[in-house]
């Protein structure tokens, strides 16, 4: 029996794959290379002993999924692959559209046809557009989301509540990640951004390394303790092993589910900048910009209903985080 991973040599899905493979289960991965690379697989094998199967192909390529159906013994699907680029969404809503939802649409489909139901979705905390409460619960109501990216994964999440409920055969976790930064500790993978970073993340190794000369940060003149504004960041290794997590409530046959994966704590834009430049005794120098369009003042979870019912918890802190991304942004300086 083996565990799908759609988008499974990008940056979350990677890291999923190495806790799948140290969880015991056995992994094949679709993707289409559209924003990762093949060299992913080596540095798993690096990091795991084991290769994981591959097979490129586009999701939407309904011959190409059935065949891995039909070549692999597959129980459950988690499903990474879409497009993310929040600015890029607006330029090209359609593009987004077409791959996140139609993409979506011919996965279920297909596993449907070989009677595989259950599915770990990566959904997104930009569900709940500007947040009724803080810090936010599952039952904070969904909101009018900012960007397209963020409607397709409201849409998506619509879909799937709906396909789970005309078919009670279906076990469908949603998953909301709030931020999630960071790298295996190895340092053999991690966030590799094309062209300039979108995430304050990614933007700030990007400075430290020399690539780019200063972090513009995005409006000192928020509601928050030092005016910027306030994430829940969690480390991109806690958040895979919560899919294992979501693997087990899957294997109960827990029905349709939604969980936050956050730490519950928010950190501001320059805590941040001040945790990096502890954790890699490099100074980060930046700029007060403007606010960024569609940017909210504060968003961090209410982790308690995954430690409830999952028994997940974030473990590493912010000052892992920025370590563990700088370990492999200095061991990678151009990426993979
Ligand atoms: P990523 O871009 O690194 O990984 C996505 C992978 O999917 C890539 O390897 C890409 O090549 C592949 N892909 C895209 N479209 C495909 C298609 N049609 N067919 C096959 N493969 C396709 O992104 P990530 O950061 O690892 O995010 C994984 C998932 O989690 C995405 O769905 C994303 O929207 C969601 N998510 C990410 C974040 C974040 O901050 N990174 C936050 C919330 C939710
Ligand atoms: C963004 C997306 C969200 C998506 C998530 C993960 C928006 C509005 N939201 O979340 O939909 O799910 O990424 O991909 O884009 N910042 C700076 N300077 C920078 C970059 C960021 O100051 O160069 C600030 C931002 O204003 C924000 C914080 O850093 O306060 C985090 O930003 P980012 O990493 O882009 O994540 P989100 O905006 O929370």
């Amino acid at each position: 029996m083996a565990v799908l991973v759609t988008g499974g040599t990008g940056y979350i899905g990677s890291h999923t794959v190495i806790e799948l493979f140290n969880s015991g289960y056995d992994a094949v991965i679709v993707d289409n290379l559209c924003n990762s690379s093949k060299k992913v697989l080596e540095r798993i094998e690096k990091i795991t002993g084991k290769t994981p199967l591959f097979y490129e192909a586009d999701i939407r390529d309904k011959n190409a999924v059935g065949k891995i159906f039909k070549e692999n013994n597959i129980e459950c699907c988690i499903h990474f692959a879409g497009l993310k680029a929040v600015g890029e969404s607006v330029e090209k809503p359609m593009e987004y559209y077409d791959n996140n939802i139609s993409g979506t649409l011919a996965l279920i489909d297909v596993m449907g046809k070989y009677g595989c139901k259950n599915l770990i979705f990566s959904s997104s905390a930009t569900v709940y557009g500007t947040p009724k409460e803080i810090p936010i619960t599952e039952e904070c109501p969904k909101g009018e989301c900012t960007n397209p990216y963020g409607w397709t994964k409201s849409m998506i999440e619509q879909i799937l509540t709906d396909v789970g409920n005309a078919d009670k055969e279906w076990n469908i976790v949603l998953l909301r990640y709030f931020n999630p930064i960071g790298a295996h500790e190895s340092g053999l993978i991690g966030e590799d951004p094309n062209g300039v970073p979108n995430n304050l993340m990614p933007y700030i190794t990007q400075v430290a390394i020399g690539k780019r000369e200063r972090l513009g940060v995005f409006g000192n003149d928020y509601d928050t303790h030092d005016g910027t504004g306030v994430r829940d960041y969690i480390h991109v290794a806690d958040l895979a092993k919560g899919h294992i997590k979501a693997m087990d409530a899957i294997n109960k046959k827990c029905g349709m589910e939604v969980y936050n994966l956050g730490t519950g704590k928010g950190y501001s834009v320059l805590d941040v900048v001040k945790n990096f430049e502890k954790a890699s005794g490099v100074n980060i120098a930046y700029k007060i910009m403007p606010r960024r369009a569609g940017d909210v003042a504060v968003c961090y979870s209410d982790p308690q209903k995954a430690k409830k019912e999952l028994g997940w918890e974030a473990q590493y802190g912010i000052y892992e985080m920025c370590r563990d991304a700088w370990n492999w942004q200095k061991n990678n300086p151009d990426g993979y």
